[in-house]
């Protein structure tokens, strides 16, 4: 996958990070997106690779390089047709697996070899269309424990989807933001944080399960009630997710998931949800709201790191011991990506290593 990779940042280690991110799902869409277009197909960038994304008549998704190979028409302004995507120019059809199946002018054929295209593998989960690039690591779609208490204990949880967003940041470092203790006190001074507590907790982070795992209780301050606020156990799922249970002081569980599609190198589309077990018939708009005000907060700081990307090389940013999770982050990202240029394998490996020793 890597001679195709479309990666255009001259940033140190952009390719070799994109190589990495190949080899893991991501959602590129939401299935109510997709349906919103058909039969037309869905167009997204996924690492900066376009694709046409579409369900066939059987309810099966696609996800096709969008690209005719013919004259280059985008696959995108097509249309499924039965089991197969229609490019609108000419007609030719193509099946979820990339192989050119008919030249309608040419019907006695020959269809060339370099007709197909590249197709890749497609599952749907919590209502989102994921896609894998490259199935050389056997990696998995990330945990999602709401929807676990959900399938455990049916309408015991109100799960709801927020509308994914697209920020001029890399997903790595969206993800970093979520999990950066020490800016509570500054960006979401008296929504998360107080300025007067600059100096956050130290967690213990161990490793498990190709997860990042941490604990934190945040200061003692007066929230609203439909704050996502409490002792809260993190959870993320390398390389892009992070799960964040909160349990409150009322009893009340609640939870917060976001993982970030790796648009391209330097910006992202992140898909959220936010769910509760109380306050079950309660007004859910102000629930999403406290999760809103929360990114109204962080955007207009996240949207203008520059650069954009995240550059691992050492010394490029100045870390402190008080960014003890983002450097537990950035040491596993670059363990994966040291061990993608060996291949899937090694990244398994990597993967599934295991760190209960405090740091
Ligand atoms: S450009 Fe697609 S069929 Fe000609
Ligand atoms: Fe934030």
């Amino acid at each position: 996958m890597s001679e195709t990779n479309t990666i255009t940042s001259t940033l140190p280690g952009q390719r070799e990070q994109a190589r990495m991110l190949e080899l893991f799902w991501h959602p590129v869409c939401t299935a109510t997106e997709l349906a919103a277009v058909a039969p037309q197909p869905l167009a997204v960038t996924l690492l900066g690779r376009r694709l046409a994304v579409a369900r066939t008549e059987s309810g099966a998704v696609v996800a096709l390089s969008d690209r005719c190979p013919h004259r280059s028409a985008k696959l995108s302004v097509g249309w499924v047709d039965g089991e197969e995507v229609r490019c609108a120019y000419h007609g030719w059809t193509f099946r979820g697996d990339g192989r050119c199946t008919s030249i309608p002018a040419m019907p006695d054929g020959p269809i060339p070899e370099r007709a197909n295209i590249a197709g890749f593998e497609v599952e749907e989960r919590y209502g989102l269309v994921w896609v894998r690039l490259d199935a050389s690591a056997e990696t998995s779609i990330p945990a999602h424990p709401a929807h676990e208490r959900e399938a455990r204990d049916p309408g015991s949880i109100k799960i709801l989807v927020g509308e994914p967003y697209t920020w001029p940041t890399a997903a790595p470092r969206r993800v970093e933001n979520f999990v950066d203790l020490s800016h509570f006190a500054w960006v979401h001074a008296g929504t998360l944080g107080r300025r007067d507590e600059p100096v956050p907790p130290m967690p213990t982070i161990g490793r498990t399960g190709g997860e990042l795992r941490f604990t934190f209780d945040p200061p003692e301050m007066t929230v609203e009630e439909t704050a996502l606020f409490g002792h809260s156990e993190y959870r993320m799922p390398m390389p892009l997710t992070v799960s964040i249970e909160f349990f409150l002081g009322t009893g009340a569980y609640r939870h917060l998931w976001m993982t970030a599609c790796p648009v391209d190198m330097g910006s992202c589309r992140s898909f959220w949800t936010v769910s509760r077990d109380d306050d079950l018939d309660g007004d859910d708009a102000s629930h999403m709201e406290f999760q809103a005000l929360v990114l109204r907060e962080d955007e207009p700081v996240v949207c203008n790191q520059d650069p954009p990307e995240l550059v691992l090389e050492p010394g490029f940013e100045v870390s402190v011991k008080t960014d003890k999770v983002s450097i537990e982050y950035r040491r596993w990202l670059s363990q994966l990506v040291a061990a993608a240029a060996e291949g899937g394998p090694a990244v398994r490996q990597v993967l599934d290593s295991v760190m209960t020793a405090p740091r």
